[in-house]
């Protein structure tokens, strides 16, 4: 099927599903999500990142579903696992880069020996599937062992941002009104919300428009229509906005080092609100402290 030509597209190029076509991101998502749910019991101190993404392609595999991101412009691996100040498109297995406490010089680009989990560190597990052509994209924080009291604090009001977002979706209202309640209420908490990446358009393809920015103006942006389906992953940091890209082209990082945390849903506009396709099967998409 070509996705350029069929159906319904907004002038600003976003595509208008059909009601059938629900099901598809349902079964999807809840592919995604049902893999995340299961991420905890592989997340523990001592245990190294590449291990936790080769039981994700593992589970993929045995669904018989693909992975968006393995061949994804050169991508290889079926998650991205953002460490501490890692914001994002951390890669699985390739040596954690050092945080603020670890650095002792400059070296911005430091990374620890290896990729093993130490007791405290936060990291996003972020999964891309395709089940019968259909994306299902979702992340979320976990813990390896006990957080400190500021990483708790941040991956709160990081997965609150997030569905205060979510509840902006409806018919009617805009994509700057999600980005909107995002901001404000992540300022509000004293953190800062990250320009540099931003949530997309989804559906028979990983990326499409709109851009879904997690910052703006209501009544801004393009405006909400039953049939979209997009992706909302706001990425908080304790400290400064900044972000840069590390020289493996991939990892981005904060550039003052402070932590960053991030959710990731997809979703579809229906005739009076959302559907969340990558809801969490066994609830546990919000991380619950032991
Ligand atoms: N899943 C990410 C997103 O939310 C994209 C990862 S692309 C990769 O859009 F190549 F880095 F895996
Ligand atoms: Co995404
Ligand atoms: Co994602």
């Amino acid at each position: 099927m070509d996705d350029k030509h069929d159906g319904r597209v907004t002038r600003e190029g976003i595509r208008l599903h059909e009601r059938g076509d629900f099901a598809g991101m349902h079964a999807a998502g809840r592919l995604a999500a049902s893999i995340l749910d299961e991420g905890a019991e592989f997340v523990f101190p001592g245990q190294p990142t590449g291990e936790i993404d080769r039981i994700i392609t593992e589970k993929v595999e045995a669904a018989g579903a693909g992975s968006a991101t393995i061949g994804y412009r050169g991508y290889q691996h079926a998650s991205c696992i953002s460490v501490n100040h890692v914001v994002c498109h951390g890669i699985p297995g390739a040596g954690i880069p050092m945080g603020k406490d670890e650095t002792i010089s400059r070296n911005l680009e430091k990374r620890r020996p290896d990729d093993r989990l130490l007791d405290g560190d936060i990291l996003n597990i972020d999964v891309t599937v395709i089940v019968d052509g259909w994306f299902g994209d979702s992340s979320r924080m976990f813990v390896a062992g006990k957080p400190r009291p500021q990483a708790e604090r941040l991956i709160q009001v990081t997965h609150d941002a997030l569905m205060r977002g979510i509840e902006a979706v409806r018919p009617g209202n805009t994509f700057g009104d999600i980005g909107h309640a995002i901001q404000t209420y992540a300022e509000g908490q004293r953190m800062s919300v990250v320009r540099d990446f931003c949530g997309h358009g989804l559906g028979r393809v990983f990326h499409a428009p709109p851009n879904v920015l997690h910052y703006g103006r209501a009544g801004h942006g393009p405006r909400l229509e039953e049939g979209m389906f997009f992706t909302i992953e706001p990425m908080l940091n304790l400290g400064r906005p900044e972000t840069k890209v590390l020289s493996d082209d991939w990892t981005a990082v904060t550039r003052d080092k402070s932590l960053s945390a991030q959710f990731e849903h997809s979703v579809g506009v229906t005739s009076d609100g959302c559907d969340i396709f990558t809801l969490s099967p066994a609830g546990r998409f919000h991380p619950t402290w032991g």
